[in-house]
């Protein structure tokens, strides 16, 4: 039985996934952060209260993200779910190919995680099925659980992850249009069921590529970067995504469109060629956007208990 009071309080970095070639397998978690604030309270049921991005649109009952998947989570783990008052956070932008989906997910069921320490463990493997059970694919959530830079793959007993750490040159900059955003279902809904032999063989050696590049030799993200599985087919969807993909990399910038889009991604060498690169999307687009300036982050998900209150 969870003691009325306790509280925890839930991190969870926004993601990028794909990252070119590395459709529904690789993912990077960013220093941008979502945050839930969770208290166990006496009547049954969760009131949910958002700040920040979302907080008119985000449902506040049964329905939203947070909640159900804390309800997954007990569920999974045999255990009743409290009574829940909710404070939300957020920060990641939605809708925009940010893992903000991805990160409500994992808020939730480490929340659950949180509350039930000492009761019930949660291994890695559990944790990220659960999340994966809901998101339908494990490149957002993989990163922001672990952190890093994650590689994930399907098995017969659920989902796997490999955790690595990118060079310390690697400088990713997300480019955010601040008017449209695409749903993962329609961009997902554009892939073809087959593709040809020499475009799955193209990817997998850009994708076996990246790992070197992300983890020991930067210099080659241009090349590692390039991607025939998914960005052309969703192209039309995101017809100012792809024009500014296009230009950056005319000039040498290793951009991909940043998850299902329409954020771009520009994973820098170095920290200055991202400044080359938010200048050159400051000069074409012509839409607003905004550039975020981001670290890779190497924690993921993060619980703090409150014990003073659980005692209370
Ligand atoms: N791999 C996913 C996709 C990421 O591109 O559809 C978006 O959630």
């Amino acid at each position: 039985m969870i003691p009325l009071g306790r509280r925890v309080t839930v991190k969870v970095p926004a993601t990028t996934a794909n990252l070119g070639p590395g459709f529904d397998t690789l993912g990077l978690a960013l220093s941008l952060y979502d945050e839930i604030e969770a208290t166990v309270r006496e009547a049954p049921g969760a009131t949910v209260t958002v700040e920040g991005v979302g907080a008119q649109e985000v449902p506040t009952d049964a329905s939203n993200l947070v909640v159900r998947a804390a309800a997954h989570a007990f569920a999974a783990v045999g255990q009743p779910m409290p009574g829940l008052d909710l404070v939300a956070r957020n920060r990641i932008p939605h809708g925009r190919g940010m893992g903000s989906s991805g990160a409500a997910i994992v808020a939730g069921i480490m929340t659950a995680k949180g509350l039930l320490e000492g009761i019930v463990d949660f291994d890695a493997d559990l944790l990220l099925r659960l999340a994966t059970e809901l998101e339908g694919h494990p490149d957002n959530v993989a990163p922001a659980l672990f952190g890093g830079l994650t590689i994930a793959w399907m098995t017969p007993e659920g989902p796997r992850h490999k955790k690595l750490i990118v060079h310390r040159g690697v400088s990713p900059l997300v480019g955010v249009p601040t008017a449209s955003t695409m749903s993962t279902a329609l961009a997902r809904s554009l892939q073809p069921q087959s593709v040809p032999h020499e475009d799955a063989i193209f990817n997998v050696s850009r994708s076996a590529l990246l790992i070197a590049a992300l983890i020991q030799s930067p210099e080659l993200l241009l090349q590692a970067t390039e991607d025939k599985l998914h960005q052309s087919y969703r192209a039309s969807a995101m017809p100012e995504t792809d024009a500014l993909i296009r230009m950056l990399r005319e000039h040498d910038m290793a951009a991909v469109v940043s998850g299902a889009g329409p954020s771009i991604l520009v994973l820098g060498s170095d920290p200055a060629q991202r400044l080359t690169a938010a200048d050159l999307i400051a000069r074409h687009a012509t839409t607003p956007w905004e550039c975020l300036l981001l670290a890779v982050d190497f924690r993921g998900a993060t619980v703090v208990p409150h014990s003073q209150d659980a005692a209370a």
